[in-house]
């Protein structure tokens, strides 16, 4: 594959432009993007072309039918300026599996690895090396293929575009428990990282944001009686010294970051459960003093922790712990990301 990748420089760069110290979250894009076309039912050849436009036609099946999927990963900088990715064949992985619910052609994993190495290697500049920041990286896929014949679409673009992002949420963080609208289905796309999954949380983000919340904290479709996600991230709960979280299934984003942090949470002796966690049990520990952590985590999140929540007109605060799991975990996770620190899962991914 890397005899026929074909990089084509951009003649100027805007790196220049770009304030590395006062980054904010995915709105500044760097020089180049990787771009692999599906047609005549195969995946052909990535390219690395200079970042721009993409022209569609208005009868693109993306447009009609939302055929897009898409994954979320960063590149970290070392202090000797080293380049790191966190385990990036889980985000291959979960991209063909997302790309399987949407009926979009699953991607070589050849064509994603070096894909994604070369492009990093050829944006190593921009990846920051300040605190807290790092190179996001969006590969998305969507349908390119016309028709509004309601089927799939035949021709689909599978785009990495890298974005050097400081931290996602700023300030603290806020969140409502979801009683009325919900995320996803049994049987549905919970689980597929769909741009769709996304686009339906919006409206009743935007609610939730009205009444002074960032977030919303999706519950069961069924009787809104379960914690699942956040949507931006997952969550984890501690009651007393146990660390909670819910199972992955077809509702929930099996996310990386989740399981990477159930792994060193063991690994540091902390009891950990994964199973339903009901709003009645989380709003009841929050009562008796027991509730001691709620925090988010996700590749954009890390490990965001959570300040209060809302849930039936009622806020109920979280404690400041001086000893959080959250700062623990967040510390052990970056110092992996960062190659701060011996990496005893083999989690970390030289570029
Ligand atoms: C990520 O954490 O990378 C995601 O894809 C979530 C997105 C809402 C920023």
């Amino acid at each position: 594959m890397a005899n026929t990748l074909v990089v084509e420089k951009a003649k100027t760069s805007k790196i220049h432009e770009v304030d590395f110290d006062n980054l904010s979250f995915g709105s500044t894009y760097t020089d180049h993007m990787l771009v692999c076309d599906y047609v005549n039912g195969e995946w052909k050849a990535p390219k690395i072309v200079p970042y721009q436009p993409i022209s569609l036609d208005p009868s693109a099946k993306i447009f009609h039918y939302g055929q897009s999927i898409f994954e979320g990963m960063k590149a970290y900088k070392d202090r000797d300026g080293g380049v790191w990715l966190f385990r990036p064949l889980e985000n291959f992985k979960r991209l063909n599996k997302s790309a399987k619910r949407l009926a979009i052609p699953e991607l070589p994993e050849a064509y994603f690895m070096e894909g994604l190495t070369t492009l990093l290697q050829l944006e190593r500049d921009w990846v920051p090396q300040n605190p807290g920041s790092s190179l996001y990286v969006r590969p998305f896929m969507f349908a390119s293929g016309t028709g509004f014949h309601a089927s799939p679409a035949d021709e689909y673009k599978f785009i990495i575009a890298c974005a050097p992002s400081g931290a996602y949420f700023s300030g603290k963080v806020k969140v409502l428990i979801e009683e009325t609208y919900s995320r996803a289905a049994n049987g549905g796309v919970g689980y597929a990282k769909a741009g769709g999954n996304y686009a339906g949380q919006f409206y009743p983000t935007q609610l939730a944001v009205e009444k002074g919340y960032q977030q919303v904290i999706w519950t069961d479709d069924n009787n809104h009686e379960f914690i699942e996600e956040a949507g931006a991230m997952n969550v984890f709960v501690r009651i007393n010294d146990t660390l909670i979280t819910a199972p992955t299934n077809d509702r929930i984003l099996d996310g990386v970051t989740r399981k990477s942090i159930l792994d060193i949470a063991k690994s540091e002796g902390i009891a950990t459960e994964v199973r339903k966690i009901s709003v009645k049990e989380v709003v009841e520990a929050a009562k008796n003093g027991s509730l001691k952590e709620l925090f988010g985590a996700g590749t954009a999140a890390v490990v965001s922790p959570i300040a209060a929540f809302g849930y039936q007109g009622v806020d109920y605060d979280l404690p400041e712990l001086e000893n959080s799991y959250a700062s623990l975990l967040k510390q052990r996770i970056t110092d992996i990301q960062y190659n701060r620190a011996e990496d005893k899962f083999g989690w970390r991914y030289k570029v």
